[in-house]
């Protein structure tokens, strides 16, 4: 290459119009997935004081809210359920009448245009807070998996239009993939959370789900942080067994992840922007320490430019509105 004063990087940077056209990462909302919280009642809209602008909705609320993603032209929602009460196994999950089989049945039948994801794992639905059910201390992967396939044919038969195991137990994609197909749910697709780590950044999530774990943590089941090529085990193991979409969580911090997965493996990639990262923007933005729209159009468009073809994010009502300005 020739260099300077050959050579002028800043001729491509000298206009709007010339950056547009040498511009290498497009960020749109077709990229775009709502996460949501829903509630038993009526009427309920409560703001989660640690995700400003984020609500537990009762299943009314829901679905105007979903209403309004339509109309924001965002393509699909991921739903999280609070339950009524809480057990050892988190019954709730797979019954065929709890929050989220409503939430999603609800959704369906009035807004059937969006994509309804559903988060499939145990850990908002146990009264111990952990992912699974619990033996000797731990959380038991294979008693887990029957359970995570009960839940997702329920969550299939309530109409769910792609079933998102967050869960990180071994062996449960292909657990699922094999139970949707035996109940001819064949062509419902699986967003796996492959590479999933115990972070921190889950903290907010936490609150607005009523999911914290009671004891201990979740470090024997979700992932290290120190570790990328445990990253890339998992996600071949989940392609193995049927996954049709593989994600990264959290995204800022393992964006190097997100890079490795994406130039491995011919799949799409998902990101999760969690709860943390949202929060942590947030709260500066609050403060007037940062500007809240360029500090989230940077961090998604670092996420994408990393090698995520879609986007788990808070962000996502506000980027359509910033988008459009
Ligand atoms: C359920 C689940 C969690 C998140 C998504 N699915 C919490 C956890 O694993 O503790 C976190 C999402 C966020 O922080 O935004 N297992």
């Amino acid at each position: 290459m020739s260099v300077y004063p050959i050579y002028r990087p800043r001729r491509l940077r000298a206009n709007e119009n010339m950056r547009r056209l040498v511009r290498e990462t497009h960020f749109s909302v077709d990229d775009l997935i709502y996460p949501m919280f829903v509630i038993h009642g009526e009427k309920v809209e409560n703001e989660i004081p640690s995700m400003p602008g984020c609500f537990q909705y009762s299943v009314d609320k829901l679905v105007a809210a979903a209403k309004e993603l339509v109309s924001l032209g965002i393509p699909a929602t991921i739903l999280f359920g609070i339950p009524e009460s809480k057990d050892a196994v988190g019954s709730e999950a797979y019954a065929d009448d709890g929050i989220i089989q409503q939430a999603v049945r609800a959704i369906k039948e009035a807004v059937p245009e969006l994509l309804v994801i559903t988060d499939v794992c145990l850990c908002e639905y146990t009264d111990h807070g952990h992912c699974g059910i619990i033996g000797d201390g731990d959380v038991l992967n294979d008693p887990t998996v029957d359970l995570l396939v009960k839940e997702s044919l329920s969550h299939a038969r309530a109409g769910a239009d792609v079933i998102a195991p967050s869960d990180m137990m071994d062996g449960r994609v292909g657990a699922i993939r094999e139970a949707l197909n035996e109940d001819g749910y064949e062509n419902i697709p699986i967003m796996a959370y492959s590479a999933k780590y115990a972070s921190a950044f889950y903290g907010p999530f936490r609150d607005a789900a009523e999911s914290a774990p009671q004891f201990g943590d979740r470090r024997s089941y979700q992932m290290d942080p120190a570790n990328s090529e445990e990253a890339l085990r998992e996600v071949a193991l989940d392609i193995d067994e049927g996954a049709d979409i593989v994600m990264v969580k959290p995204a800022l911090s393992y964006l190097d992840v997100i890079y490795q997965v994406k130039s491995e493996y011919q799949m799409p990639v998902a990101a999760y922007n969690v709860s943390g990262e949202y929060a942590m923007i947030k709260a500066a933005a609050q403060n007037g320490w940062i500007d809240e729209k360029r500090v989230a159009l940077e961090m998604l468009t670092s996420i994408k430019r990393a090698g995520a073809d879609m986007i788990l994010t808070y962000f996502a009502k506000s980027v359509v509105k910033w988008l459009n300005d």
